[in-house]
């Protein structure tokens, strides 16, 4: 299989991580293995690439094979981020690049049943072992959860009726059987967008708990993050955005509780914070709507 994913905010990221000789990074989502690359390119680095999709991981390892042993690939949950430091003997760590969501194989191969463009099986897990996929919330989920994670993820307003006419269509075993059906709800309006776009995204994120990983990963990234160390992180929609706006904010004091004197109360463990939207001249098209957020830990 070819994995072809192009890296978006490659150049910012690599300077918002500065890798110097002999940093470790840990890139939380390593997909194609692009931003790896360019920072193993920049400095004599070491850099650990987690990713929970098997295909991304072999991807990963055959494109930096040429780094020798300052590239290690492991399956894993970037929520399991401490366990795989500690797995690997390493404690503080220079930086941590998190690039959300889903790569493009993913999106474009029918078999990973991600796609209302292409045919395929319903199944939209990033970890193909995953115990739960689209097809179950679709064919076993009662209506009102349905109508909830398509609302809450995929902030589709007619959501109470999308999940309606799955419920009234089980079962269900294609994607562009279910896109159909959808799009018969949503209508097609006048928007560049399939009207399935936020069921699918909704579903998506309720199959691989996006959220819940991110909100997991973020506090344990601090922590193992060495002082002057960087996080960067970038997200691909406002759901994604608000919880690493805020987090941030947080953990720099600008939102935190403030003593009589107006000084911040709680540790500050973050500084620095900058957010960055790519050129508007990107030719990626998934960059349109990328955001990368980065801080240096006190
Ligand atoms: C946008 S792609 C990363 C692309 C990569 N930066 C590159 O330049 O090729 C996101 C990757 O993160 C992985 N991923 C998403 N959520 C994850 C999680 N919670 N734990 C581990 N990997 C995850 C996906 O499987 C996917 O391969």
């Amino acid at each position: 299989m070819v994995f072809e994913h192009a890296s978006v905010l490659l150049a910012e990221t690599v300077a918002a991580l500065a890798p110097a000789d002999g940093d470790v990074i840990v890139d939380c989502t390593v997909g194609g293995g692009g931003h790896a690359e360019a920072l193993l390119e920049t400095a004599a680095c070491r850099v650990i690439g987690l990713d929970r999709d098997p295909a991304a991981v072999a991807a990963a390892s055959a494109r930096l094979v040429r780094f020798g042993d300052r590239f290690v690939a492991v399956r894993a949950r970037f929520s399991e981020l401490a366990e795989v430091l500690d797995a690997l003997g390493l404690g503080p760590v220079q930086g941590i690049l998190a690039d959300l969501g889903v790569s493009s194989p993913q999106l474009d191969e029918a078999d990973r049943g991600f796609s209302f463009q292409q045919d395929g099986p319903i199944d939209m897990r990033m970890d193909p072992d995953a115990p739960v996929s689209a097809a179950d919330l679709v064919n076993d989920w009662p209506e009102t959860d349905l109508a909830d994670v398509i609302y809450r993820y995929g902030e589709e307003r007619r959501s109470r009726a999308v999940a309606r006419a799955i419920v009234a269509g089980r079962p269900w075993t294609s994607t562009h059987a279910l896109a159909e059906a959808v799009a018969r709800v949503v209508g097609r309006g006048k928007g560049r967008i399939h009207p399935a776009t936020r069921t699918f995204q909704g579903l998506r994120i309720a199959v691989n708990d996006e959220l819940g990983e991110l909100e997991r990963l973020l506090p344990t990234a601090v922590e193992r993050l060495a002082p002057g160390g960087r996080l960067a992180v970038i997200s691909f929609h406002s759901l994604e955005d608000r919880i690493v706006k805020r987090f941030v904010a947080e953990q720099t004091g600008r939102t935190a509780e403030r003593d009589p004197w107006g000084n911040p109360m709680g540790e500050i463990r973050l500084r620095d914070a900058r957010s960055i939207a790519p050129d508007s001249n990107d030719p990626n098209p998934r960059a349109r709507s990328a955001r990368l957020r980065c801080a240096t830990r006190c």
